[in-house]
């Protein structure tokens, strides 16, 4: 499988995921990439499958239409996302690309069509989870109690060896790995929901 990570000055992350035996890609949250996306994609002769938002704010939309324009692909979000799309996804759905799944997780709490998309031992979580942080539930739509859940009942669940490839830059190093963040990330630590949310609350 091909797999990178593509980071333009300021803090988002874009991912380019391929299946190199069909040469089938999917991008995720192209944001202000596109340029380096599309040459990455045109040196290796991929071919865009799917352009995927892990959640509808515009930092990780930006580019959607701009790329599909130039390389082809379906732009998928949740179901019940608000941005533009092609094809919805709901929990436990798969994305094919050849013979490598792509499973989706539906992680509410940042935004209530966050998602977080799984393949080969990684898991990229947008603003789910960060290194050494979680997302911010303060914004339009947030949910503590639904981020307490997608944390602790379904990212934490997870192989302690499953690679984290978050949305933004935040922390020391630009991956992690479940187990690395489970004894490391302070919002981690084990929390019941109220104490999770007066944590959250707590500035
Ligand atoms: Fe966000």
């Amino acid at each position: 499988m091909f797999f990178q990570q593509v980071k333009k000055l300021g803090d988002n992350f874009s991912y380019v995921v391929a299946d190199e035996e069909s040469g089938e890609a999917m991008v995720v949250d192209p944001s202000f990439n596109n340029e380096e996306i599309a040459r990455v994609l045109e040196s290796r002769g991929l071919q865009l499958k799917f352009i995927v938002n892990t959640h509808s704010h515009r930092d990780h939309t930006a580019g959607n239409r701009e790329l599909k324009e130039r390389c082809g692909g379906k732009i998928v979000a949740y179901h019940s996302s608000p941005s533009q799309k092609d094809l919805g996804v709901h929990d436990g759905d798969t994305l094919p690309l050849g013979r490598t799944v792509v499973k989706v997780m539906h992680t509410p709490g940042h935004t209530p069509d966050s998602i977080c998309l799984i393949v080969d031992h990684k898991v990229l979580t947008g603003d789910t989870l960060f290194v050494g942080e979680c997302g911010r539930t303060d914004l339009g739509g947030g949910d503590s109690i639904q981020m307490y859940h997608s944390l602790f009942d379904k990212l934490l669940r997870l192989e302690d060896d499953t690679e984290v490839y978050p949305g933004h830059d935040y922390g020391p190093t630009p991956k992690s790995t479940i187990g690395k963040e489970r004894k490391t990330n302070y919002t981690l630590e084990k929390r019941t929901v109220e104490e999770f949310l007066e944590f959250m609350r707590t500035p």
